[in-house]
């Protein structure tokens, strides 16, 4: 464990196989991670937090029907010099700065049969090898000043094992999360933890603290994840696996800065919307009157 602690995360994984039947009908055609908040997709907010932490190689764990995320994300030189010929060289050159090419080492690995969580990043695995990596779900958005992959990548190297986002959510919401199993108290970031449980009932719930779409995992995980069984709603559960590795490798929550937006239901993705609208300063002046409404 203090080995891998010492070594650098590289990589990490985005789960996009997701159907997002909660945004139908606008994403019958459109992947969930492609909405955007604003003129960003989902997607990109998680490619910007991978890089900000200095991670270089993605893998993007998709479905054959959503060819279209691996368009988005790969760099396009026709539309650069398309733009760059129409004298548009501001967008081309964000388009540059967000697209990733070859140096970046994106990799698609299709999960053809949705099986849950737990087998999307099982795909994963050989582009990962042996070392620690990070887990990004892109509909957990997470915004602040630091970066929240990247404030826990700082927090690994300290504590090694497995680390997953924590945040305190109220009873009458625990059921729709992975919670963590408190070991002894709370620190001020970091909670260390004897393993989680994938969606308790309120009334079973080990703790306040729900898991949210980031997770630091070490690589042992993927010998459990290939033998994991299905566990909650029929699925084979990333929790599951990181609950039967924590006896081997150990696991620890970290309450992150940022402030993290649902971006899989409606209501995260408008207070998303507004969250970015306020600090691009687009409500200050209430320029419309449905902007004066939620303003
Ligand atoms: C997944 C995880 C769950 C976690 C949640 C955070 O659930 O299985 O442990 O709390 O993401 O968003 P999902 O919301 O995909 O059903």
């Amino acid at each position: 464990m203090a080995d891998m602690a010492t070594k650098r995360i590289r990589t990490a994984v985005f789960p996009v196989a997701g159907l997002g039947t909660r945004f139908l009908p606008a994403t019958k055609s459109t992947p969930k991670e492609l909405l955007p908040v604003l003129d960003t997709p989902l997607i990109q907010f998680a490619i910007d937090e991978a890089r900000a932490a200095g991670i270089d190689r993605m893998v993007f764990v998709s479905h054959p029907d959503k060819g279209s995320i691996e368009d988005y994300v790969r760099h396009d030189p026709e539309l650069c010099a398309h733009l760059r010929a129409a004298g548009k060289h501001d967008f081309a050159d964000k388009l540059d700065t967000l697209s990733l090419d070859e140096g970046d080492r994106a990799h698609f690995v299709m999960q053809t049969e949705r099986l849950g969580l737990g087998h999307a990043v099982l795909q994963a695995r050989p582009y990962v090898q042996e070392e620690a990596f990070a887990v990004i779900l892109p509909d957990d958005l997470i915004l602040g000043e630091k970066g929240c992959i990247g404030e826990m990548i700082e927090a690994h190297a300290r504590c090694g094992g497995h680390l997953v986002a924590t945040m305190e959510v109220d009873a009458d919401r625990i059921s729709k999360y992975g919670v963590l199993v408190p070991r002894g108290g709370q620190g001020e970031r970091l909670t260390h933890a004897t393993g989680m449980v994938e969606k308790p009932k309120a009334s079973e719930a080990p703790s306040n603290l729900g898991v949210v779409g980031r997770y630091v995992l070490d690589s042992a995980i993927f010998d459990q994840l290939a033998v994991q069984q299905s566990g909650h709603g029929n699925e084979i559960q990333l929790t599951d696996a990181i609950a039967a590795t924590t006896g081997a490798v150990g696991l620890a929550g970290y309450r992150f800065s940022g402030i993290r937006f649902d971006c899989g239901s409606q209501e995260g993705m408008l207070q998303a919307t507004l969250h970015v609208a306020n600090m691009r300063g687009l409500m200050a002046e209430r320029r419309t009157p449905a902007l004066a409404l939620v303003g």
